[in-house]
């Protein structure tokens, strides 16, 4: 991706007001929270978040965190539980991520959730990221802001060092105090489970839930083949590397061709994979045979092929 100067924002009034400016107008900035510094977008511009993916050089669009100013704003956008109530009165602010069926309306982009119907949530305690979330007022998707696979960065340096000229800013507010990523509980089926362990610790929640909970095995990706598949399979066939499309076919194009959609007529493969969710579900309405245009596997372009080879694969394989 293309090279850019990564400001440096110290934790002012103006530093602050300039890092919810470029969230704004859907620049990347790293802010500190109580865990590890997070990567920010705004999680209801879909090109912003694909940016995201971009600069970590993630291969798999990973579900992302979104970040809240406060617990109302949450509620606006999952459907809220007497559990959810319970745990964000004991621990948010704080170190735990809810994962909460999505609302109608939700304004959430199909990149950030990775087409899944649920919503990781939290509420950071981190003061710098609590006056950063207010003054963007938006919903703000944050990875930890490191090159994917690497460690986690608990300082402005850590971020910058890895990812200095691919993001627009660093906000700085020092060292992180928890350290580890939060704790990440699933509330959207019937049973809570624990997703992940991290900063906030399992004792606590299972005291303040008064029960054992249910551990997901740890590790295990997210986006396990069969959990998510049904969102990348369209229910027609899809062909892909593409030309161009047969009699009865319509063509998701890249690049400069014709078709009924196209990812990113410029070639861009952040604008593809901000495209490409929603376009599959606008030709899977058509109800025909669907033709994909080639993508470069490469960057952003991976992490595409292996959905849209989801989406190709035999139907007979789905687990
Ligand atoms: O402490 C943290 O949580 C940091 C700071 C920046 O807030 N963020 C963070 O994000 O660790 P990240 O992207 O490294 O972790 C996101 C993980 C996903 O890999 C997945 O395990 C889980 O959160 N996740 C997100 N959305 C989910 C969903 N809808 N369903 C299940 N798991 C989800
Ligand atoms: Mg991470």
């Amino acid at each position: 991706m293309d090279s850019k100067t990564t400001e440096r924002l110290a934790a002012t009034a103006a530093g602050i007001a300039r890092a919810a400016e470029i969230l704004s107008s859907g620049g990347l900035v790293a802010f500190p929270t109580e865990t590890v510094y997070g990567l920010g977008a705004d999680a209801g511009n879909g090109t912003a978040v694909a940016k995201v993916y971009a600069a970590k050089d993630r291969p798999a669009f990973n579900p992302l965190i979104v970040h809240f100013a406060d617990i109302a704003t949450v509620q606006k956008h999952v459907e809220w539980t007497a559990e959810a109530a319970t745990l964000a009165a004991a621990f948010w602010p704080g170190p735990l991520t809810l994962v909460l069926p999505l609302r109608p309306d939700h304004g959430i982009s199909s990149l950030v959730t990775a087409g899944q119907p649920s919503l990781a949530v939290r509420v950071p305690s981190h003061p710098i990221a609590r006056q950063l979330l207010s003054a963007a007022a938006l919903p703000v998707a944050a990875p930890s802001a490191n090159p994917s696979g690497r460690i986690s960065p608990t300082t402005a340096d850590h971020v910058l060092n890895a990812l200095g000229g691919r993001i627009d800013a660093v906000l700085d507010g020092g060292p992180c105090t928890v350290g580890l990523e939060s704790t990440i509980l699933s509330l959207a089926d019937p049973t809570a489970v624990l997703l992940r362990q991290g900063g906030l610790p399992q004792e606590e929640l299972e005291a303040a839930l008064g029960y054992p909970l249910r551990l997901a095995a740890q590790d295990a990706p997210v986006t396990a083949p069969g959990q998510l598949r049904s969102h990348y399979a369209p229910r027609a066939p899809v062909r892909l590397n593409a030309r161009h499309a047969k009699k009865g076919e319509v063509f998701l194009g890249f690049g400069a061709c014709d078709g009924e959609l196209n990812l990113s007529a410029q070639g861009s493969l952040v604008e593809a994979a901000a495209n490409l969710f929603d376009h599959l579900h606008r030709l899977d309405r058509l109800g025909q045979p669907i033709a994909i245009a080639a993508i470069p596997d490469h960057g952003l372009g991976r992490a595409i092929n292996d959905r849209l080879r989801r989406a190709a694969a035999p139907r007979d394989e789905e687990i």
